[in-house]
């Protein structure tokens, strides 16, 4: 009787043990790329959000029987669970979340755990008021919601490192949990409390050195605002950003999203040290432009972001997400990445935002992530919660749990990428063309737009969204990044620059580079100080023109003649064009500079420079833009996709894997360059290929 026993408990601890083998990540070696399917055991990583905390233990097993028949194998979870992993200051429990691993690890699927610092009990802010971040008018945050601390708060970064040390500890060793995701989409709100004014203070003095320098760097003998002592620095009101110092605005940017990467940093050093063997990443968020995720993610793994196409718009906008993809990717060198919030469901807080897409829309948006270079879907949520803020926010079940048909949306994809995971292994995006983005000039022309009408955001998608009508991929480059091997880059409004961007551009235009520079470039240097040359400053003599005037378009219609034959409507801002070496490609059709250049192209060494002096409403313009100057860089284009359908393409070992997604709610037929071979279905594809509504098709090169 006793030895039975003693072979049940044996046998049970080997098959824990062996199924903890099974499951346990692999990790890439040093200084390789990041190989998250490797990671995942050879999986492509399909997975929900999931909340078992927030439902009884009695449906834990029901969830995992439900995922993984719909092919998931990755939950993250955890990363609001901080009052129930530390009810009380220093007392732990782990208890629960072991049971909800072992659940579903049973079921084959792994785990990223959240830290949970996004969303701090209750208590912690009882006993240190002073961790709520304070707004510009001195008003403390009040309890509630989430993401309102303060990461200069030092009994914050005390809690901190507690539950992440304990955290760390309990599940550094367990065979199911692969990763980390820190914290939860950091960002703001900035805080403008002591502490933060006194580590400002500390960050400006470790910047400059010495007062004379910092003064010397913001013009502070502007309206005399010299200083004399480090504590005599301010911290801009951002109701105020219009008068304050721009120099001192732009750095206090900077200080921002270095103090959110410090307090990811702190996080990371921990779990590095306790569980070196788990991956680390975060969730980050596309377009948001307050965190510069190039330099966040030097700490990172992986990059990890949270897609939510929405459904408010016309779904066949479809470049918006698929910017945010390309930036996400080039945030990390363009190494994969994984989407860990996937829009399973119609979003909504207070109220649902839009429309219920058709279920087959959320596959198709899967597809577009994985397009862009993912390797990973998580989808959030896995159900829709009967609790708190996020009741109209809409998982892949409803809160009863019926299989409805987003979860068999769901189930088909997860058996596709099942079967493609071979094909996907190891490919990725491989784009002939750039879009610079440059977190300092996006700051900057925040702090100052210069004109009403300015948005960095729009001008990035006038280039962006022309080539990907054209079927040309993009990825988007940061002023670190390597540019050499692209055959264009658009630097949009590059306002803020310094000598190395400045001799990285040159360099690049030099070597046979094809470069597209906008108004507003060139105009300030890395201190937010306007240049003391004629405009586009340093960028004069590539460019081979000066810019002597220009106007403002408030309220006014300017219409530009060219390129071609056309003529275009122009807003937001002229720049009146004097080619000094460069060639006239567009002029100005009215008033008092009409005539005058509006567009230039110059040839600069073995390379090209186009000058756009001004932006236009019409998609016509940039049609020809890129036409121009894919003709100059040998970059082919595709004239024929038919509006909201996407063409993209992941490469290996020099052939292609194309993605055709048709957002909307009709047949579409794309022409392609070959006949490829259906990857799914194994059949060849007719060169027109056709595209049912709402609908993806998966092709190879034979
Ligand atoms: C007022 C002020 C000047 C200057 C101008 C332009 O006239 O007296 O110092 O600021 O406005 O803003
Ligand atoms: C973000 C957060 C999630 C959730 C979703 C939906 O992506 O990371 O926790 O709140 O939005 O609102």
């Amino acid at each position: 009787m006793k030895q039975l026993w003693i072979r049940v408990v044996c046998g049970l601890m080997c098959v824990y043990f062996l199924a903890g083998l099974a499951l346990r990540g692999q990790q890439a070696p040093a200084g390789k790329p990041f190989d998250l399917i490797e990671w995942n055991g050879g999986k492509f990583i399909y997975g929900a959000d999931y909340y078992p905390e927030a439902w009884d233990e009695s449906q834990w097993e029901k969830d995992a029987t439900l995922m993984q028949a719909a092919g998931i194998n990755f939950v993250r979870m955890g990363e609001f669970a901080w009052a129930k992993m530390e009810p009380q200051e220093g007392h732990f429990d782990f208890a629960w979340l072991d049971r909800a691993l072992k659940v579903l690890n049973a079921h084959g699927i792994r785990a990223v755990l959240g830290t949970p610092t996004a969303s701090p009990p209750a208590w912690l802010y009882a006993k240190y008021p002073d961790i709520a971040a304070m707004d510009e008018k001195g008003v403390r945050y009040r309890y509630g919601s989430r993401r309102n601390y303060c990461v200069h708060n030092s009994d914050f970064l005390a809690a901190t490192t507690r539950i992440v040390t304990a955290m760390a500890e309990h599940f550094k060793d367990h065979p199911g949990v692969i990763g980390w995701q820190i914290d939860n989409e950091v960002g703001g709100p900035k805080c403008f409390d002591p502490a933060s004014r006194a580590a400002f203070q500390a960050w400006c003095q470790r910047k400059y050195h010495t007062l004379d320098a910092l003064n010397a760097a913001w013009g502070t003998i502007f309206w005399g605002h010299t200083y004399h002592d480090w504590q005599e620095i301010p911290l801009p009101w951002n109701t105020l950003y219009d008068t304050h110092n721009p120099s001192l605005a732009l750095d206090f940017d900077r200080f921002q999203s270095d103090s959110m990467h410090t307090y990811v940093d702190v996080q990371v050093a921990i779990l590095r040290k306790i569980g070196s063997h788990q991956a680390i990443t975060h969730n980050e968020m596309g377009m948001y432009s307050e965190i510069d995720y190039y330099d966040l993610n030097r700490s990172l793994d992986f990059v990890a972001w949270d897609n939510y196409p929405m459904g408010k718009e016309d779904y066949s906008h479809y470049a918006r997400q698929a910017l945010a993809h390309d930036l996400m990717r080039g945030s990390k060198d363009n190494q994969n990445f994984m989407i860990m919030e996937q829009e399973g469901g119609l979003p909504g807080w207070a109220a649902f935002q839009g429309r219920q897409a058709p279920a087959a829309l959320y596959r198709v948006w899967a597809y577009q992530s994985v397009a862009h270079g993912a390797d990973g879907v998580c989808y959030f949520r896995w159900r829709t919660s009967r609790y708190g803020t996020e009741q109209y926010w809409e998982g892949i079940l409803d809160q009863d749990s019926y299989r409805n048909s987003r979860y068999f949306m769901v189930a088909r994809t997860g058996k596709e990428l099942g079967q493609l995971t071979p094909l996907l292994h190891g490919s990725k995006v491989v784009s002939p063309v750039a879009m610079l983005v440059s977190p300092d000039s996006r700051w900057a022309q925040q702090i100052q737009p210069g004109v009403e009408d300015f948005q960095y955001e729009r001008l990035m998608h006038d280039y962006y969204d022309a080539f990907r009508r054209l079927g040309v991929s993009v990825d988007v480059a940061f002023p670190p990044s390597d540019l050499s091997a692209y055959r264009i880059i658009v630097a949009p409004a590059l306002c803020v620059t310094d000598q190395n961007l400045v001799n990285k551009l040159t360099a690049y235009v030099k070597n046979g580079g094809t470069l597209i520079l906008t108004f507003r470039s060139g105009v300030k240097d890395e201190d937010n100080v306007v240049t003391e040359s004629t405009l586009p400053g340093p960028f004069a003599e590539i460019a081979g023109v000066a810019i002597h005037e220009f106007d403002p378009q408030i309220n006014e219609e300017q219409e530009v003649l060219g390129p071609g034959e056309s003529s275009f409507p122009a807003r937001t801002w002229s720049d009146i064009l004097d080619p000094t070496t460069a060639k006239v490609v567009a002029t100005y059709g009215k008033g008092y500079y009409a005539g005058k250049p509006a567009v230039t192209e110059n040839s600069t060494g073995k390379g090209w420079v186009y000058y756009v002096g001004t932006e236009s409403k019409s998609p016509f313009f940039y049609d020809r833009m890129i036409a121009l100057a894919a003709k100059k860089s040998l970059v082919a284009l595709n004239q024929k996709i038919p509006t909201g359908v996407e063409v993209a393409v992941r490469q290996k070992a020099g052939k292609k894997i194309v993605f055709v997604l048709n957002y909307t709610g009709t047949e579409q037929t794309v022409p392609l360059d070959i006949a490829y071979q259906n990857a799914l279905t194994g059949k060849t594809e007719p060169m027109d290929a056709q595209i049912p509504a709402y609908e993806v098709k998966i092709l190879t090169e034979r």
